[in-house]
């Protein structure tokens, strides 16, 4: 697996009339395989709306969101699904979590949805708790999780599925900085591993050095912010 993805003329509206926000404007950039971005900005500058259109969940007003070649904008019902279901992994900012199954069927969930042999699931899902620190915890709630440990159970969650892209909507907000730090370079390793793409939103300038590269969001309009910060 060796994903790129090129963004270009990205727009996001919302609403119409005297009451539409330009959510992002014009946004273009372009990754290479086994890149980690972080994406930096101040509140309401257009950072989310930005990811869940990669993410296939929200439709763009125009522009192009290439996938290993593929245009993601304008594919519909059946062909979105599969997009978003096999090619990413999201981890919202508010991780929703299925608060009546413990952190350990939180993960397996997935691989049900996705009908996959869940024996390899079982071993995976350990794996990821393992490298998360939320061994001690598989068998706990979700409701019975600290926040913190709730946000590791969403990224797990978020990785069962092995996806080329990985999104990722502040990771580190619940985290104290050592453990956060622990997270994102669990998150950095399997994305070089496999050739993968993260992309990272956060606050947080001590983990978004970890990346490869930082880009800086402001009013709806992406800029490149320091250069090889990290390997
Ligand atoms: N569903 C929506 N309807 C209307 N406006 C929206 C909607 N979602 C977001 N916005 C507006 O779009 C702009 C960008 O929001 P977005 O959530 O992408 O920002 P953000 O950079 O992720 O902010 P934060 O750091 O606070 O999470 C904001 O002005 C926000 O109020
Ligand atoms: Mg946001």
């Amino acid at each position: 697996m060796s994903v790129t993805l090129e963004v270009s003329n990205l727009s996001k509206t919302y609403g119409e009339g005297d009451r539409a926000v330009a959510a992002v404007r014009g946004v273009r950039f372009a990754t290479e395989p086994g890149e980690f971005v972080a994406i930096v900005g101040p509140s309401g500058s257009g950072k989310t709306t930005m990811l869940a259109m990669i993410g296939g969940l929200l439709t763009p007003t125009s522009g192009s969101i290439r996938v290993n070649g593929q245009e993601i904008v304008g594919l519909r019902g059946k062909a979105l699904a599969e997009y978003r279901r096999r090619k990413v992994g999201f981890v919202f900012q508010a991780n929703n979590l299925l608060p009546f199954l413990t952190a350990r069927e939180n993960l397996l969930v997935m691989a049900r949805i996705n009908g996959s042999d869940m024996r390899a699931a079982r071993a995976r899902a350990d794996q990821l708790l393992e490298e998360l620190g939320l061994t001690h915890r598989r068998d706990a709630l979700a409701t019975e999780l600290s926040g913190g440990e709730r946000q590791r159970v969403a990224i797990g969650r978020a990785l069962m599925n092995d996806p080329e892209l990985v999104l990722v909507d502040e990771p580190t907000a619940s985290l104290d900085s050592a453990r956060g730090r622990q997270v994102v370079q669990s998150l950095i390793a399997e994305v070089k591993g496999r050739d993968k793409l993260g992309i990272m939103v956060t606050h947080d300038m001590a983990m978004a050095e970890l990346a490869d590269r930082i880009l800086e969001m402001h009013d709806g309009q992406l800029t490149e912010r320091l250069a090889g910060v990290a390997g």
